[in-house]
């Protein structure tokens, strides 16, 4: 039984990783042993992440996933740098407004969409060609609670991640004979910037207002860097398609 997660010779990719989750897991990896492509929209956050990292650990990329050339060009960059893409994070996403069905626009519904659901699909089929080269790889996608329930978000969110969980089953149950697993973390409230990185109508607020009042029960993005490391190392070597809760009980309920 492995005891400890060692990712020494490794190469992993992380989306929103100037940030919250995705920070937390770009610095998890590289502690594991991992070098690590540092991918941000903002270039600046990206830099600060691989900066903490420090030595020749970590690679700040900035990419946008909702954009296809902007992908290519990061899966270049990482192939680049480091030659091969052993771990794929899609952690990349942002909130909507917590917008009920009919309170939310189109343009709402499409910007989410496009970068949680079509970011993941966009960087996945940019890594899976070289994983499939490789023989191997272990891609992990933050997916969230809203991806298996419909009252915990906005519409266009709760869409988004339920779409993250889909992805993530057919990707699994595609290349498992190829020796590539995908599986979904499901984190509960994490303290990150995603809630200040998005406005909310009244409704929304409402309704975030009871998740907020869970308090001391809001977790540490370095919990859901824990639980990805997990999937992706070699002690979930036959975990493939999984859908992984990582919110303290919050959904049992
Ligand atoms: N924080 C929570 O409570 C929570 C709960 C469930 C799921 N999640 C999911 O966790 C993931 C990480 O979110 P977080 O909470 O760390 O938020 P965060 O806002 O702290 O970090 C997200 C990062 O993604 C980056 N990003 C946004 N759009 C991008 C794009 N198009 N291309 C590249 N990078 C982009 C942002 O710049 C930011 O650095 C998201 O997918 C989110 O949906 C978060």
């Amino acid at each position: 039984m492995l005891t400890t997660h060692t990712f020494d010779d490794r190469v992993a990719l992380v989306t929103g990783a100037g940030s919250g989750i995705g920070r937390a897991m770009a610095v998890a990896f590289a502690k594991a042993g991992a070098r690590v492509v540092v991918c941000d929209i903002h270039a600046d956050s990206a830099a600060s992440t691989a900066a903490d990292i420090g030595g020749n650990l970590a690679v700040a990329v900035p990419a946008d996933i909702a954009d296809q050339d902007s992908v290519a060009a990061l899966v270049d960059a990482a192939i680049g740098a480091y030659g091969r893409i052993d771990v794929l994070c899609n952690n990349a996403g942002i909130m909507d407004t917590m917008a009920l069905p009919a309170d939310t626009t189109v343009e709402q519904w499409e910007r989410v969409l496009r970068i949680n659901l079509t970011g993941t699909f966009l960087v996945t089929h940019a890594v899976l060609p070289h994983m499939l080269r490789q023989g191997g790889g272990a891609i992990v996608n933050t997916a969230s609670e809203a991806g298996i329930r419909g009252g915990v978000a906005g519409v266009a969110y709760t869409a988004s991640k339920h779409g993250v969980v889909g992805l993530t089953k057919s990707v699994a149950w595609a290349y498992a004979k190829d020796g590539i697993r995908c599986n979904a973390l499901l984190p509960g409230p994490t303290m990150t910037n995603i809630a200040t990185a998005a406005t909310f109508d009244e409704t929304g607020l409402n309704r975030l207002a009871p998740v907020l009042a869970l308090g001391e029960s809001i977790a540490r993005p370095e919990q859901m860097a824990d639980a990805a490391l997990f999937l992706a190392s070699d002690a979930a070597s036959f975990v493939n398609g999984a859908i992984v809760p990582v919110d303290g009980g919050w959904a049992a309920a």
